[in-house]
């Protein structure tokens, strides 16, 4: 079974993945963010940082692309593999309504024929390319799921390597809970579609948030090939670890965790004020592991420089008790 760590913008740059990877070494791969590719031919700042090879040495990273024409796909998918990646995914699960109505990400499920032209241009350029391989990331529809069954006979007639499903709508955003049924329904349809190539490596992503959701989805769905981790692994950066049978995460490596990753984003972002905003946003996750502790999280919420930042976060450590292992976690 394979853990990969899910692609979370603005949270899942290339500082947080190389101090995950440093301290908890368990994942096989990162996702990383969505780039945009589109008519301007070229990645913002920030992306190009995220996939600079230097940044990412000794992680395992597959790159994310953002599209819905097949040859502004091909020059990201290009560049990338300049870069020295193999592997390319391309993004057709984000349900930002601003994103979804240019017909990207989820938006590009509303119409399956466009996405079979899609995915035809795309790996008409590929072949000619020799490369690089691609994924696929994908909810299931975009206001119900009337149409899955019809993507899933799609995506069988391409050769992806791998087939990450997130069993959710466009519309669902993060609200209604993922449908393992429906992920279920979705491998009924991929198996029973024609196929001239080998079948993708299937994978689960959704709400796994503790070693036992993980151990559900493999029972339950033996012939995955993996799963992707997402809030669950920022709330619980050791749970690869604990749902390959390992520890559960301590106190202690939580507290030597976040040492190391707020160092790393002092050293690169730009300044205090932008550290704690990114800092803070981790702690709608990490503040999991301290149930009984809103006052000293509402403490680190309020911190308005360092000082404060530091001192709130220590407080809570020292204070409150850290959750039981293997405890589950209330929905963010
Ligand atoms: C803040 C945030 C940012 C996200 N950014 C991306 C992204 O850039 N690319 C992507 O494919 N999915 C993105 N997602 C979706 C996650 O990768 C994942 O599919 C989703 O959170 C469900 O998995 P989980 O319950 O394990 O978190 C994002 C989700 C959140 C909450």
């Amino acid at each position: 079974m394979h853990y990969d760590f899910a692609p979370l913008e603005g949270i899942t740059g290339w500082v947080l993945r190389g101090v995950h990877r440093r301290h908890f070494p368990e994942a096989d791969r990162y996702f990383t963010p969505f780039a945009v590719a589109n008519q301007t031919r070229n990645f913002k700042t920030k992306e190009w940082e995220d996939l600079d090879p230097r940044h990412n040495e000794g992680v395992p990273v597959v790159p994310q692309i953002l599209a819905n024409r097949a040859d502004e796909f091909l020059w990201a998918a290009e560049e990338i593999r300049a870069l020295g990646y193999p592997e390319v995914n391309l993004n057709l699960g984000c349900p930002v309504p601003m994103i979804a109505r240019k017909h990207k990400g989820s938006g590009m499920l509303a119409d399956p024929e466009e996405l079979d032209r899609l995915l035809d241009g795309i790996f008409e350029g590929l072949a000619k390319a020799g490369g690089p391989r691609l994924s696929v990331k994908t909810r299931l529809g975009t206001e119900d799921f009337g149409k899955t069954d019809r993507l899933m006979e799609i995506y069988r007639k391409y050769p992806l390597t791998d087939l990450i499903i997130h069993p959710r709508t466009q519309r669902d955003m993060y609200r209604a809970p993922a449908d393992p049924a429906m992920f279920s329904r979705a491998l009924l349809s991929y198996g029973q579609a024609q196929g001239a190539c080998k079948p993708a490596d299937l994978y689960y992503n959704g709400d796994l948030r503790t070693a036992a959701d993980c151990a559900g989805i493999r029972e339950r769905f033996p012939a995955i090939a993996g799963v992707m981790l997402g809030r669950g692994l920022l709330a619980d950066p050791a749970l690869i670890r604990e749902a390959r049978g390992g520890a559960p995460l301590g106190r202690e490596e939580l507290r030597d965790y976040h040492r190391d990753l707020l160092q790393a984003m002092r050293e690169t972002l730009p300044g205090d004020a932008v550290t704690i905003g990114r800092m803070k946003e981790l702690w709608l996750y990490l503040g999991e592991n301290f149930p009984g502790g809103d006052w000293y999280l509402k403490e680190i919420r309020k911190a308005g420089n360092m000082t404060a930042y530091e001192a709130a976060v220590r407080s809570l450590f020292v204070n409150v008790p850290f959750r039981a292992a293997g405890s589950v976690f209330p929905q963010v």
